[in-house]
């Protein structure tokens, strides 16, 4: 048999064991290391900002909940997801991400290009009953986020954070990072207003108000894909 050479070691199962964990390490170390010096990986791209207090918050409070254990934010270049979602997802979207939340999991669909898809009454309809829009979904309900008063006591703390990672904030996007996201919480009230829904004071600085701040800003730094090729939609599709 021309494959005998490799039994004295099969035989021999601590030194198999000690080759195949190096063989692991190297190829793991040969993987892993390299796009830590890619530029296209800690580059943010062209147009990205980093989240406003109140995204930043709301995004805090959507990791809290654990809707990345249902929702990916990764659209992979394959016609069918970018038929779907839009424009693939690029390494350096997530620049501003502490930790990224691509995720593995889609028990709902991928949200990484969701901002902008539906109004802010639609997210606020769909946190109190999902079943309010899709009959048949599977997700729980959030009505208690648009009834809890959102806490800013540590708003400033976290920009402050974020900022010593590296986040370009000004010190005055620091200093008033509590009156910024009480400035975009009105806005954000005024549309759902607009769009019939009736707020109370606590609803209209809610969680729910920021976690909603957080879904519209989801995909919105993007500039045109990077590389147009034949199965890149330009936009995000309308369906599920
Ligand atoms: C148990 C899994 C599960 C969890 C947890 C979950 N979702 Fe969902 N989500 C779904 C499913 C399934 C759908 C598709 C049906 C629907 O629209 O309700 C969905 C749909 C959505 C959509 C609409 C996406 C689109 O493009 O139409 C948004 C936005 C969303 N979820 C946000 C959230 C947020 C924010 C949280 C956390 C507060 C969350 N989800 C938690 C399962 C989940």
């Amino acid at each position: 048999m021309a494959y005998e050479w490799h039994k004295p070691l099969e035989g021999k199962w601590i030194t198999f064991s000690v080759l195949t964990f190096l063989a692991v390490i190297v190829g793991g170390i040969a993987l892993v290391i390299p796009p830590f010096f890619l530029q296209g990986t800690i580059e943010p791209i062209e147009g990205m900002r980093p989240y406003s207090a109140l995204e930043v918050e709301g995004r805090d409070i959507y990791i809290r909940e654990g809707c990345n254990t249902c929702h990916s934010q990764q659209v992979r270049p394959l016609k069918s997801e970018t038929d779907r979602y839009g424009p693939f997802s690029v390494a350096g979207e997530s620049v501003y991400d502490r930790p990224f939340l691509w995720g593995s999991r889609r028990t709902g669909p991928d949200l990484h290009r969701v901002g902008g898809k539906y109004p802010d009454s639609w997210h606020w309809l769909h946190f109190e009953n999902p079943r309010n829009i899709e009959p048949r979904s599977n997700m729980p309900d959030f009505a208690f986020l648009l009834n809890r008063e959102l806490d800013t006591s540590l708003t400033r703390r976290r920009l402050e954070v974020l900022r010593t990672l590296g986040h370009p904030y000004s010190d005055a996007e620091v200093e008033g990072a509590v009156e910024d996201a009480m400035a975009q919480a009105a806005t954000i009230a005024a549309s759902l207003r607009k769009d019939g829904i009736s707020l109370d004071e606590v609803q209209a600085r809610s969680e729910g108000v920021a976690i909603i701040a957080y879904l519209q800003s989801l995909g919105r730094h993007r500039q045109a894909p990077p590389v147009a090729t034949a199965g890149t939609a330009s936009a995000p599709a309308g369906g599920r």
